[in-house]
């Protein structure tokens, strides 16, 4: 983490999981652990049909609401699907892109994951997008040059002013839902050199100020360590995000001084 250049961002990210009534008992519960944390900003990625619920539970706390996908286009004949411009009538913020978990089972390819990126941006949105290697590709050993591809992949066309407004989080999926999380070795040297292809293409200010977060398996013994590399500025959180005392300690490590 980086207080003095950049966001640190702990985001949480439901998938499918609670009920209307089970995000209303989370956010009873988690509100008064948290207070307001000063040092980080704090996202829920939840359900789109729970969005409106959560906006309102969390209206008077330091806690934004994310999606966890979104169309890119801004209307049409798209059965199903739910805009960026929808979501941002709804008072999100953040919108997951490019989870793998998309790429594996919704046929998300770095083509759709950019114009995602783009239907985001300009709607008003923070996109938070995803990038990972499989565990074959990082025994292959072209873990570096894989992120590096979805990194620009994922950018390609956005202007160097909509910068400020893009979250990256590296998930390796062989740690996603898995309990292997990356060593906070492994963890720091592909958020350093997230960073390294983000100031090729923007230059060293607007790669100082990118939030890079870690996702994959962080929990409440692992968060610390993690948070503690200067390159990782923060987490994307499945599993534990659904416990408010995980998520809390998880939170209260990124919000360090
Ligand atoms: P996990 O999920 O924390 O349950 O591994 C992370 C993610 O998919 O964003």
């Amino acid at each position: 983490m980086n207080h003095r250049y950049r966001k640190t961002i702990i985001a949480g990210n439901w998938k499918m999981n609670k009920t209307l009534t089970e995000t209303k008992a989370f956010a009873e519960e988690i509100k008064p652990m948290l207070g307001k944390p000063k040092w980080c900003e704090v996202v829920l990625c939840v359900p789109y049909v729970n969005i409106p619920a959560a906006v309102r539970l969390f209206k008077d706390s330091r806690i934004a609401i994310g999606a966890e996908n979104c169309h890119y286009e801004s209307h049409g004949a798209y059965t199903g699907e739910v805009s960026a411009e929808m979501l941002k009538e709804l008072g999100v913020k953040y919108v997951i892109i490019g989870h793998s978990e998309r790429r594996q089972y919704y046929n998300e390819t770095d083509f759709t994951v950019n114009k995602k990126v783009h239907a985001a941006l300009e709607a008003g949105l923070y996109p938070i997008v995803c990038v990972g290697e499989s565990l074959e590709q990082r025994e292959l050993g072209v873990t570096m040059e894989l992120i590096a591809y979805q990194v620009k992949a994922a950018l390609a066309g956005v202007p160097a002013d909509k910068m400020r407004h893009v979250v990256i989080a590296y998930e390796p999926i062989w740690a996603i839902g898995t309990g292997k999380t990356a060593t906070a070795e492994q963890a720091a040297e592909v958020c350093e050199s997230i960073r390294v292809v983000i100031r090729k293409l923007y230059g060293a200010r607007v790669a100082r100020a990118v939030t890079i977060q870690y996702g994959g398996s962080m929990n409440a013994k692992n968060a610390a360590e993690l948070l503690a590399q200067p390159d990782i500025d923060g987490g994307l959180i499945g599993g534990a995000s659904l416990k408010p005392a995980d998520f809390t300690t998880i939170v209260n490590a990124a919000n360090q001084e």
